[in-house]
């Protein structure tokens, strides 16, 4: 009998399509990536959502300075980005973009809903606006000199007539359900700004411009285009074909399992969009988890300061497993991390050469040149063999307690003590000696044990990497089919008795630090 695989659905903010996207971003997309690939590694029907926002007043004013329309720029665009997500191994699902009508109708029809049932009402909008944020700000919200509390960068006086989302009306039921569901707001530091940040009071939210129409009509005042915020929310649903003709794919991811953004857009992912689901009367998703920035020395990356690292020129520089790697090592679960090219190196240098390509290589050859390059257990084993055996028994749902949290780092950090014991073992056998001594039952075991525990890691770290098995299996001389790519293939002992070596090249070789940075 056929059993439905459990779903996993997750999500990327959509992406402005106005400046070129760097490796800040890259960070978001890659992480929801390599979520993506350990469900289905763990047998789930995993999901994954991204693509573009594409309105507003930000992109109307590019187009302009471009000389094009609207639309003409972000088409413009979008490909590149689709391009880029390529580059990076992005194994993405679906990807949507605001101007698709499967969208815009969406948008349109909870909008009406919502105004139907009384939620929206219309007032005269006065404050302040912040374009590149798209965002409205009350005077007590403002930074020092009218700035902008998030970017910094002036904000400017709006006076319009506007629709009005009624979201004071939410916020007790909002406070009960975060305090229900203590979970949904990750990690707890956000959850706890959040909770004060409703606690404050929460305003209505200005849901409608007059003064530029680069944006979905309000469905029944032609005038106003709805506010980009509350169109982009609505992505995560209109692209699983809520509320059209066909549902099905509604029907069987939602509620997310996670949306997954950076710290500077938790408050709209997890205040505005969980009270539009409310007023909708949609199911909330499951959890929203905020990661920090990837920090420049002076500062957040952004095109705007002119420290903006290009993805692509890293990918060809460093190949597309080691950024990958980087990224994800790198950012400690909800913290800023610092991007230098020197971390990366170092973060190459160290975790991937050193520790993990130097175990393949010395396993390899050793296997060469003790055993004929021929992979088999012997009838002994070590009184070291024990302990290796316990933490690769161990590592996977070591790495999972972490993986669920969507705490990358610390679960790479898990299967990197799979690979330091590895190469502890190396030295506290000695296999070199055992060759000398003719110990060579025990021998066998020790280096079946060593190509067993690379099978292993080189599994587990897939979703981080999705290059290195074919490497690593070339050189161990298996087939994929023989070495296994998901975690049924996990028990200890799968690695096919008599398989032979096949020595390669290093899969990471080292870089010399003072070239690669003094040949820019
Ligand atoms: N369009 C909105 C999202 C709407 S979602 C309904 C938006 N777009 S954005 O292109 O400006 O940025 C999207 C996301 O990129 C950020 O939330 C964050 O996830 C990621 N990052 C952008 N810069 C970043 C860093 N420097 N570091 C880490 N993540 C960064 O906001």
């Amino acid at each position: 009998m056929m059993t439905e695989k459990p779903t996993f659905y997750i999500t990327t903010p959509i992406y402005y399509p106005s400046d070129k996207l760097h490796i800040g971003h890259a960070y978001t997309t890659v992480a929801a990536d390599a979520m993506k690939r350990y469900k289905k590694q763990r047998g789930y029907d995993a999901y994954f959502l991204t693509g573009t926002d594409e309105h507003g007043l930000k992109i109307q004013q590019r187009a302009e300075a471009a000389g094009q329309t609207p639309k003409e720029f972000v088409d413009g665009i979008v490909d590149g980005i689709k391009s880029l997500w390529r580059l990076l191994d992005i194994d993405y699902d679906d990807f949507i973009r605001t101007t698709d009508a499967r969208h815009e109708q969406v948008v349109q029809k909870l909008f009406q809903k919502i105004y139907d049932q009384g939620d929206i009402y219309k007032a005269e909008y006065s404050g302040w606006y912040c374009t590149p944020c798209e965002t409205f700000f009350t005077e007590r919200q403002l930074a020092e000199g009218h700035t902008c509390p998030d970017c910094g960068r002036p904000v400017e006086m709006a006076h319009e007539e506007s629709y009005f989302f009624q979201m004071s009306k939410y916020a007790d039921r909002w406070l009960k359900f975060i305090e229900e569901n203590p979970d949904f707001i990750q990690p707890e530091t956000r959850r706890n700004e959040m909770i004060s940040f409703v606690k404050q009071g929460l305003e209505d939210l200005c849901v409608s411009r007059t003064t530029f129409d680069w944006g979905i009509k309000v469905p029944f005042d032609e005038k106003h285009v709805v506010y980009v915020w509350f169109d982009a929310l609505v992505n995560y649903i209109s692209a699983l074909g809520f509320g059209s003709g066909d549902d099905a794919k509604f029907q069987k991811y939602w509620p997310a399992d996670v949306h997954l953004m950076a710290k500077d857009i938790i408050r709209f992912h997890s205040i505005i969009w969980p009270i539009i689901l409310m007023a909708a009367g949609v199911e909330l998703p499951k959890k929203v988890v905020a990661h920090g920035w990837l920090l420049m020395q002076d500062g957040k990356m952004s095109k705007s300061k002119g420290n903006v690292v290009d993805p692509v020129v890293l990918v060809e520089k460093y190949g597309v497993d080691a950024i990958r790697f980087f990224l994800l090592r790198e950012m400690a679960y909800g913290m800023d991390a610092n991007y230098s090219e020197e971390a990366l190196i170092n973060c190459i240098n160290t975790d991937l050469a050193n520790d993990y390509g130097n175990l393949l290589s010395r396993t390899t050859a050793m296997i060469t040149k003790f055993l004929g390059g021929v992979v088999e257990p012997g009838a002994e084993g070590t009184e070291f063999d024990v302990e290796l055996k316990e933490l690769a028994a161990a590592t996977p749902a070591n790495m999972a307690q972490y993986m669920d949290k969507v705490d990358i780092a610390n679960a790479v950090a898990e299967v990197w003590k799979l690979v330091a014991k590895a190469n502890k073992y190396v030295d506290d056998t000695a296999p070199w000696a055992l060759n000398k001594n003719g110990e060579t039952e025990k021998l066998k075991t020790v280096m079946y044990n060593l190509a067993e525990v690379l099978r292993q890691v080189t599994i587990l770290i897939t979703p981080v990497m999705p290059h290195v098995a074919e490497k690593v299996w070339a050189q161990l001389g298996l087939s994929s089919e023989q070495a296994g790519s998901d975690w049924t293939a996990l028990e200890w002992g799968g690695f096919p008795a008599g398989a032979k070596i096949s020595r390669g090249e290093p899969i990471f070789p080292r870089i010399d630090t003072a070239k690669a940075l003094g040949a820019e």
